[in-house]
């Protein structure tokens, strides 16, 4: 059974009809690794509460958290968490876990982040984590939505980290950004496995072709892009870690595969560790 602590929203920021963003206190017990996930919800009074998986997506050194939630019609927490307040509590649970980690990808010279919608969560909280740059030469995160507000989180993100003091020059050196929205015009249209599948993410950005040797990758999506980027990964030689404490060439999170997607024994414990309770 998870644990929680009540946390005090500070801030709530609305980035479009169906997604926001908001900041907690964050317990002092609470450590975690960029690319994690908590469980986070509300109090719905006597005995009951709604809570449901989100990756943190500020990086661990920060005193706050950071969240950032699509509102799912009809969905039993977002229809409500929609609505939350600056000075109003949430829960979040005390135990981070998940599998889009650095410590499971091989030594390599450059990472590929692959986000559809919300799944540029998880990232968030890595390209403003030292470690990342680190690690890696270089950083390319490749972003998807479908209308140019879905991509206005991740744009405020990556305009803060570019003037930060602390991580800003690092980024500036060493991180790419490769955004594109299948809705309406901008300068890139098209979903982001297009993209994957016929090279154009290393053309359009004048790097090297991805190559299984030397290139480490991160998916964050639905069901459906996971599946077809791992095909096509899978297809260029890259090796997908199996588990927590087993490197591999990328990284899914695999607690929302079997959330979703219900592929293993795990499933009926993840569909618990997000349901209504
Ligand atoms: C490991 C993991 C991490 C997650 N991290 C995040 C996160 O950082 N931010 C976030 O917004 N969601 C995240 N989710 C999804 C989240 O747990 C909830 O599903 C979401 O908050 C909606 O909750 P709900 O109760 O309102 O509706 P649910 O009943 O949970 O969902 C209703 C329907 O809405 C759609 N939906 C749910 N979440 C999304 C989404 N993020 N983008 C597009 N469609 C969606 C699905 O079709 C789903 O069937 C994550 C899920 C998992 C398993
Ligand atoms: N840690 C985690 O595991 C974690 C964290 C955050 C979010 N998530 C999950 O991430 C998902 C985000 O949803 P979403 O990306 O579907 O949001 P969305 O807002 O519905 O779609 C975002 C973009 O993804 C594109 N897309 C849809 N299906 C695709 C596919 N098969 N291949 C490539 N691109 C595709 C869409 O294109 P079209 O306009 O053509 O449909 C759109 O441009 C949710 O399922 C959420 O639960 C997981």
């Amino acid at each position: 059974m998870a644990t929680y602590t009540s946390e005090r929203v500070t801030a709530v920021q609305h980035w479009s009809e169906r997604l926001f963003s908001f900041r907690t206190t964050r317990s002092t017990a609470l450590r975690f690794e960029s690319g994690q996930f908590v469980m986070v919800g509300l109090d719905l009074g006597e005995g009951q509460k709604v809570v449901r998986a989100y990756s943190i997506a500020s990086p661990p050194y920060e005193d706050e958290l950071e969240f950032y939630s699509i509102i799912a019609p009809n969905g039993p927490l977002t229809t409500r968490l929609q609505h939350v307040k600056p000075g109003e509590s949430v829960l979040v649970s005390t135990k981070p876990t998940g599998t889009l980690v650095l410590r499971d990808l091989r030594p390599g010279r450059r990472l590929f982040l692959l986000a559809t919608g919300t799944g540029i969560a998880p990232f968030a909280a890595l390209i403003r984590d030292l470690d990342v740059y680190e690690r890696f030469e270089q950083v390319v995160l490749v972003r998807g939505g479908r209308t140019c507000k879905d991509l206005a989180y991740g744009d405020a993100v990556l305009g803060s980290l570019r003037s930060s003091p602390y991580l800003g020059e690092l980024a500036q050196r060493q991180l790419l950004d490769y955004p594109s929205v299948t809705r309406e015009s901008f300068a890139r249209v098209g979903r982001i496995t297009r993209f994957l599948a016929t090279g154009a993410i290393c053309t359009d950005l004048g790097i090297a072709p991805l190559d299984p040797r030397s290139d480490r990758i991160m998916i964050c999506g639905n069901m459906r892009m996971l599946a077809q980027a791992r095909e096509l990964l899978d297809a260029l030689g890259f090796e997908m870690s199996p588990g927590i404490g087993v490197p591999g060439d990328y990284v899914i999170e695999r607690a929302f595969v079997e959330a979703v997607g219900g592929r293993t024994p795990e499933k009926a414990r993840t569909r618990q560790l997000v349901g209504v309770s």
